[in-house]
């Protein structure tokens, strides 16, 4: 089964609070999302594997630690998880970022590709996968099935806020994805906004609606 890791720093409990806030407005919304992605994009990556090299200083010879192994990419899913991309961007500057767009059908009510766009070295990355708000699962469901499909085997789930019944379907479906979230909230509504949530992310980062 995969874990799931809860992101409790301080600093990011601090700026959820203003994020859920619904006084918050679009551009301090922004940034306060670019900001946790950032601290999370931290905790993110604490597992890649180090290899060390030898460097001069300006006095002597020495040995350093570098990151080692595959290469990192980040993957939003359109187009709240847009959002994280520049917090995660400032901290793992030489990730590429590839795009993938699904909307829900909404006669089957199942999650349908729109558009994909992908690094053409996928299969040899870490993805971080970004969507700010976890409720059913279905779209990061899909979006996992949709990246395994294309070879990719190693992928973390990057989430502001989950539901216990989001957690649970990726769970279910991918027991091999590991989860990180900054919060883990009570529960979905009738509408599958997340509770208490922040409402709709894409709508609260774009000021649309
Ligand atoms: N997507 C959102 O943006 N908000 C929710 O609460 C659930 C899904």
């Amino acid at each position: 089964m995969g874990k799931v890791i809860v992101l409790d720093h301080p600093l990011i409990k601090h700026k959820l609070t203003f994020i859920r806030d619904k006084n918050t407005g679009s551009k301090e919304f922004r940034e306060l999302v670019k900001e946790v992605s950032m601290l999370m994009a931290y905790e993110v990556t604490r597992d890649l594997p180090l290899e060390e090299i030898e460097i001069e200083t300006p006095i002597t010879t020495t040995k350093g630690q570098i990151i080692s192994g595959k290469k990192l990419g980040l993957i939003p899913i359109l187009r709240a998880g847009l959002g994280m991309v520049d917090g995660m961007l400032s901290i793992l500057p030489a990730a590429k970022v590839g795009h993938i767009g699904l909307y829900r059908d909404p006669e089957t009510l199942k999650p349908v590709e729109y558009y994909c766009k992908l690094p053409y070295d996928i299969e040899e990355r870490e993805l971080i996968l970004l969507d700010p708000m976890l409720a059913t699962g279905g779209s990061a469901t899909a979006a996992i099935d949709f990246l395994k499909e294309k070879g990719c085997n190693s992928i973390k789930l990057v989430c502001l806020i989950a539901a216990p019944e989001g957690i649970d379907a990726v769970q279910k479906a991918h027991p091999d994805v590991d989860i990180y979230v900054a919060s883990i909230d009570e529960k979905l509504n009738e509408d599958a906004y997340i509770v208490p949530g922040l409402g709709d992310a894409g709508d609260r980062l774009f000021g649309t609606k």
